[in-house]
């Protein structure tokens, strides 16, 4: 089995805390990554001086870009020939293209508890639905937005009074620790898709795992 650095490239347009959480991860040996590219959709992501910082090749491929962003896209990730390709607050939604090629390793982090809350907004609406609990999902990346096969969860709960901003605050940090233990699975070799099911240890699971509060899967 291949023990070595997982290569790892991550799609971004905004902040890059999740890109950041993963550098962090990284540098200091939590995670055995070979962080090998960072594309941004938008030139003014604050996320890309994460990247230039870390001495990551980074990328710009933006609508500017026209219609040939999906193959920008699969053009510059190939020659990494990535093991994993994270979305991470990746706000663009990407064609079929980019998605075949690299079908089984590239996963999303969504701000919700899926299927609940695909899409935007998720914390405004999950307030306005009454929900008791919250989180964060990360799936694989299938043609279907948010609908790939979940892999992990972390639930947080609502509290009474919530903004959408509370949330969102409260959600982040767990959303980060969510990231860090999935990624890891995948840099022991351990996650896989076969048939749209999630394998572990290649066993398909039942339901998608969930991390406590000690940032362990139970
Ligand atoms: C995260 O909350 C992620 O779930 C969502 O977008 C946000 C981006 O965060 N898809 P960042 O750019 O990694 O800070």
């Amino acid at each position: 089995m291949n023990t070595g650095p997982l290569r790892t490239a991550v799609l971004i347009s905004g902040t890059g805390s999740n890109l950041k959480t993963l550098i962090e991860a990284s540098n200091r040996g939590r995670l055995n990554l070979d962080l090998c590219q960072v594309i941004s959709s938008r030139a003014d992501a604050p996320g890309l001086e994460h990247a230039r910082t870390a001495g990551i090749p980074a990328e710009v491929i933006s609508e500017s870009d026209g219609g040939l962003q999906d193959q920008k896209i699969t053009a510059c990730l190939r020659p990494h020939d990535p093991e994993l390709v994270v979305l991470a607050g990746y706000m663009r939604i990407l064609g079929r293209q980019p998605v075949e090629a690299f079908s089984g390793r590239m996963i999303n982090l969504h701000p919700s508890l899926l299927p609940l809350f695909p899409g935007l907004d998720t914390y405004r609406r999950v307030l306005e639905a009454g929900n008791p609990m919250h989180g964060a999902s990360i799936h694989f990346v299938t043609s279907e937005l948010d609908a790939g096969p979940v892999i992990a969860q972390v639930q947080v709960p609502v509290r009474e009074n919530d903004t959408p901003g509370d949330l969102a605050a409260r959600v982040g940090p767990r959303e980060h620790a969510l990231l860090t233990a999935t990624v890891e699975l995948f840099a022991r070799r351990r996650v896989e898709m076969s048939h749209e099911q999630v394998l572990l240890d290649g066993q398909p699971i039942s339901q998608p795992l969930q991390l406590n509060e000690a940032n362990v899967f139970a």
